[in-house]
């Protein structure tokens, strides 16, 4: 009987210990307010430091966050242009050849769409080797289409803030001239006519909340005549996983609060051009974080920034019908290119 019973007390304190230990319950326990306790390096304004290096002068203090990273191929499709309505960036893993090829003949069509004027791009990492077999691949179809800027950091999951980072980069130095820029991931379907429709017409109001004194609020300048503020998608208020099994597992050390502050999920999202030339140097003092969404989340949160939501973009794969599509701007779940090119044509021709 007694051994019985100091069994039982065994396992029950076993499972105790895996419960606690797989279901994070102490992360849970330690961790801090987020409405109350928020902050994150650089822990200053960083409104007048983004004012200082969008007027090409010298910030208060040096960036923290420059990835040190090269560009492989470059573009010059936005400077030939007077006028460009919307840019597209597609993060794209280097295998992902057929989706690549399925959105140049779908949405990627450099077509006048509304009478608006539309560019793309793939940005892709590099791997491992130098010139492995999927280099040769890349090198061919860069020489053939000339939409590649290849990047040389592991082109992996959880480099993809970087990818999304240096993209914003490229941006700033190369395409600094469009009225919006769309990014997506390379297995989404869009209609561009929905988005367009969503920037120039249904996109509401947004303004940046300005931090600190009065002074300084006067001599930030972000706001500029005339030029809207859009950073939009589908917006998301959740907390981190603690279950230690996760994909998408953060530790207390990596990010010790209850709650993400509000983010738009990666998958699709348009930001105007301002926006994305605040964000930009907004990152150069905003310290690196692996998740991109949730990074520029916290981004968009030290700017005085606010996400706004939009339903018409699914982070899932939306059913499709006919009817159900018609204004649905992006959706998740387009990695069979024949799918996508079905949809897009049916959209297409309505
Ligand atoms: C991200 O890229 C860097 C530079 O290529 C590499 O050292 C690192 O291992 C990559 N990280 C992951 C998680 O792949």
């Amino acid at each position: 009987m007694r051994r019985r019973k100091c069994y039982q007390f065994i396992v029950i304190v076993c499972v105790l210990m895996y419960v606690y230990y797989f279901f994070g319950v102490s992360d849970y326990m330690y961790t801090k307010s987020f409405d109350t306790e928020f902050h994150y390096p650089l822990d200053v304004n960083i409104q007048p430091l983004i004012s200082k290096v969008l007027n090409n002068k010298k910030p208060a203090q040096p960036p923290i966050n420059v990835y040190p990273y090269k560009f492989l191929t470059n573009s010059i499709k936005c400077m030939t242009l007077d006028r460009l309505d919307l840019f597209i960036v597609v993060k794209s893993a280097m295998g992902n050849f057929d989706n690549r090829n399925g959105i140049r003949q779908t949405y990627g069509q450099e077509k006048l769409i509304m009478g608006k004027i539309v560019r793309i791009l793939f940005f892709v990492g590099i791997d491992d080797e130098v010139k492995s077999p999927l280099q040769k691949r890349i090198d061919e179809e860069m020489a053939i289409f000339k939409d590649i800027i290849q990047m040389d950091f592991h082109d992996s999951y959880y480099n993809n803030t970087i990818k999304t980072m240096m993209s914003f980069r490229w941006l700033f130095d190369h395409c600094s001239n469009a009225a919006n820029y769309l990014f997506t991931d390379d297995d989404m379907y869009v209609s561009v006519r929905n988005l367009l429709k969503y920037v120039d017409y249904e996109a509401p109001e947004n303004r940046i909340v300005m931090h600190g004194s009065k002074r300084d609020r006067d001599s930030v300048m972000l706001h500029h005549e005339g030029q809207k503020i859009i950073f939009a998608g589908y917006v998301f208020n959740s907390s981190p996983q603690r279950f230690r099994s996760s994909k998408w597992h953060v530790s207390l050390e990596e990010y010790p609060w209850n709650k993400w502050p509000p983010y738009v999920t990666a998958g699709a999202f348009v930001v105007s051009n301002r926006v994305m030339k605040i964000m930009y140097a907004g990152s150069l003092f905003v310290k690196h974080f692996r998740f991109d969404d949730i990074y520029l989340g916290i981004l968009a949160k030290k700017i005085g920034l606010e996400p706004t939501h939009c339903s018409k973009f699914y982070f899932y794969k939306k059913k499709y019908s006919v009817e159900g599509y018609r204004d649905v701007i992006a959706s998740h779940g387009y990695d069979d290119s024949q799918e996508l090119y079905r949809v897009w044509s049916e959209q297409y021709s309505l």
